[in-house]
């Protein structure tokens, strides 16, 4: 069992830091790093970039949240439900499904939009959006992290 235990622990965190440090290097680093170009230059790279990581990221929210779910079964969190640790496992379920689900209904809808714009203007406002978005995914994202942080501590 504890065979079990050590590799979901190392799939789960390689999946894990896969989702989470994606969406700090696309918020902080790649957009940013985007909008240092015009906006029809700006939708053409951003429409090469989604069609890459639109199609992974998804697969490697599942499988964090998967994976997380599976390890804390196989470590007995169902016979603690309702201790700290296990209040954390379940809060850390409901964010993860919030964030993917904000992702899957508005960053993707908003970068779709952005790649099938027109006009210079829209694609402005859509990424001022986006930026919007990635403020808000990222705090998501911090909390979510800290729940971690405090189940290593069995809290
Ligand atoms: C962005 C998403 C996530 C990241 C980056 C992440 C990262 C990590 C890391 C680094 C650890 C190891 C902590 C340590 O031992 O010091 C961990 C443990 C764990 N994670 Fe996650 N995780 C994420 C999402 C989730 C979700 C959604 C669940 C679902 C319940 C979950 C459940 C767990 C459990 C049960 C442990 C073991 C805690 C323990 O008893 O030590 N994780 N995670």
């Amino acid at each position: 069992m504890l065979w079990v235990l050590i590799a979901l622990q190392w799939l789960h965190i390689l999946a894990g830091i896969f989702w989470f440090g994606s969406a700090l290097t696309v918020h902080i680093i790649a957009f940013p790093a985007f909008r240092k170009f015009p906006p029809e230059t700006r939708r053409a790279i951003i429409e090469a970039f989604a069609a890459r990581y639109g199609r992974l990221v998804g697969a490697v929210a599942g499988l964090t949240i998967l994976l997380g779910i599976l390890r804390g079964l196989v470590g007995g969190v169902q016979n603690v439900l309702t201790s700290p640790y296990g209040l954390t496992w379940l809060a850390a379920i409901i964010l993860a499904v919030a964030i993917a689900a904000f992702e899957g209904a508005r960053l993707s809808p908003a970068v779709g939009k952005l790649i099938a714009a027109g006009e210079s203007e829209q694609i402005l406002a859509l990424d001022e959006r986006l930026a919007l978005y990635g403020k808000i995914e990222l705090s998501g994202f911090l909390v979510l992290f800290s729940l971690m942080i405090a189940m290593r501590f069995g809290y």
